[in-house]
């Protein structure tokens, strides 16, 4: 294994709670930066939950957990991961001070819509910044996306890809583009399946079967727009039509249901009743 001794990641919520597990069980030590003692605590809770369920299926964590709220800590990582909320100033301020405090680490960024190229730009150290697109939930997933800014150094990626591996998990190579290939090609799917239920060319459910019979998707696009959410799924429409053009552009179906409310699994309706 060649992950490095020392990692860190910087907000312990949702995404960066599962990296931090996926980093322990791969035997790496982990200091998880949050906002405040109760985040930090949160975090430490949410890890530790994947950490027994883990153990439950007879797997266990070599790693070592530190829980801090102290970017400072982070010294002497070989790698430090961002996964702070999708918000460019704050990305850009968390990474400026990993930057400071790791001076020698790769650091990526686990953005699912900005671009690295866009957030690189505040950095003095670009060439060792790199996306690294987990999926969610992370323990479940076999995916990361490494994505490949600019000013990316060749050495860095092929490093990515090599820790990705260490994981557990299948890296693919990806440029800085918007959606990179997952969301694109993930939504692309989807906004056909809407029109095409719009325009009254079968059901959902039978839209849905074409891809999960016909094509062995796990969960076809309408049930997986609902699991997502219709409101992420229109946000994400809007920024690819707005960088990739017309193709991209949001079906009224979308955009009604979403004005009505029915944004999928979670308000127990979208193209589903759930
Ligand atoms: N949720 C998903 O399905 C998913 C999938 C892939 C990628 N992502 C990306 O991962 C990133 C994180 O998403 P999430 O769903 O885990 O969000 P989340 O809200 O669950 O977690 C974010 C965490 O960051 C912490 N935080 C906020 N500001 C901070 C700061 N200044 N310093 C330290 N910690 C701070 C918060 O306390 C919180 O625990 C986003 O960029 C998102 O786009 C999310």
């Amino acid at each position: 294994m060649s992950l490095p001794d020392k990692t860190g990641v910087y907000g312990g919520g949702r995404m960066g709670a599962g990296i931090a597990h996926a980093l322990l069980v791969a035997g790496a030590d982990v200091v998880v930066v949050e906002t405040d003692p109760e985040a930090a605590a949160k975090a430490r809770t949410r890890i530790d939950a994947n950490l027994a369920r883990s153990v439950e299926r007879g797997i266990t964590a070599t790693g070592v957990l530190s829980v801090t709220t102290d970017a400072a800590d982070l010294s002497g990582a070989g790698l430090v991961i961002e996964a702070v909320p999708e918000i460019p100033g704050l990305k850009a301020s968390v990474l400026a001070s990993i930057e400071l405090a790791a001076r020698d680490a790769v650091i990526a960024s686990n953005t699912s819509s900005l671009s690295i190229d866009g957030l690189a730009a505040g950095l003095a150290a670009a060439e060792r910044f790199v996306g690294l697109h987990f999926f969610n939930p992370v323990p479940a997933s076999a995916l990361v996306e490494v994505v490949v800014g600019k000013a990316t150094a060749a050495a860095v990626v092929a490093q990515a890809q090599e820790w990705v591996g260490d994981l557990g998990k299948s890296a693919i190579t990806v440029a800085d583009s918007p959606g990179f290939a997952s969301s694109r090609l993930g939504v692309a799917i989807a906004l056909e399946a809407m029109r095409m239920l719009e325009e009254g060319v079968a059901t959902a459910e039978d839209i849905d079967t074409a891809m999960t019979l016909g094509y062995r998707h796990p969960v076809g696009p309408l049930r997986t727009t609902d699991l997502v959410g219709l409101d992420v799924r229109l946000d994400i429409a809007d920024h690819l039509e707005h960088e990739l053009g017309p193709r991209f552009a949001p079906p009224q179906l979308l955009r009604d249901k979403v004005e009505a409310g029915e944004l999928g699994r979670k308000s127990g309706k979208g193209f589903y009743t759930w």
